[in-house]
């Protein structure tokens, strides 16, 4: 079996599905993961698929990912907007990596159009709710 692709959730999204389910949509991160699971499986991949609040255990997670995934699909949230950290650990990286957003960033406020990850990405998907994951793990097999 090839390796699993990451699939990274920063902090906050261990409460979708009441965490404003008018910008995140109903579903929670145990709907998406099994989602991302079921996509991944029909395309031939595993995933393995991770939420932390702690910035240096996301940091922690993609340094993993150089050797372990065959690709990272990541949500960074909050993150996303304000970590050097993060981006410095991503340029790293040398396998596929997808930036996901489950709402449209540069439709809401000015700060959230700010990305770090962005520079360091393939592409970024946003605005498509959970859809979003799937969509990224479809990216992820055409680059494979
Ligand atoms: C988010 C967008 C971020 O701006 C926000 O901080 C999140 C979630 C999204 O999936 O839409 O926590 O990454």
């Amino acid at each position: 079996m090839s390796k699993p692709i990451y699939i990274l959730n920063g902090p906050n999204l261990n409460l979708l599905g009441t965490r404003e389910p008018d910008v995140y949509g109903a579903q929670t991160l145990d709907d998406i993961a099994g989602l991302c699971t079921a996509k991944a499986k029909a395309l031939g991949f595993d995933v393995d698929f991770r939420q932390t609040n702690d910035e240096g255990e996301l940091v922690n997670h993609v340094q993993e990912a150089q050797s372990n995934a065959s690709a990272i699909i990541i949500n960074a949230a909050a993150y996303t907007h304000t970590s050097v950290a993060l981006h410095d650990a991503l340029r790293m990286v040398d396998v596929p990596i997808i930036e996901v957003h489950l709402s449209n960033i540069y439709k809401r406020e000015e700060f959230r159009h700010k990305s770090f990850v962005s520079p360091v990405a393939q592409g970024v998907i946003c605005g498509f709710g959970a859809n979003g994951y799937e969509l990224a793990i479809d990216a992820v097999h055409k680059l494979l």
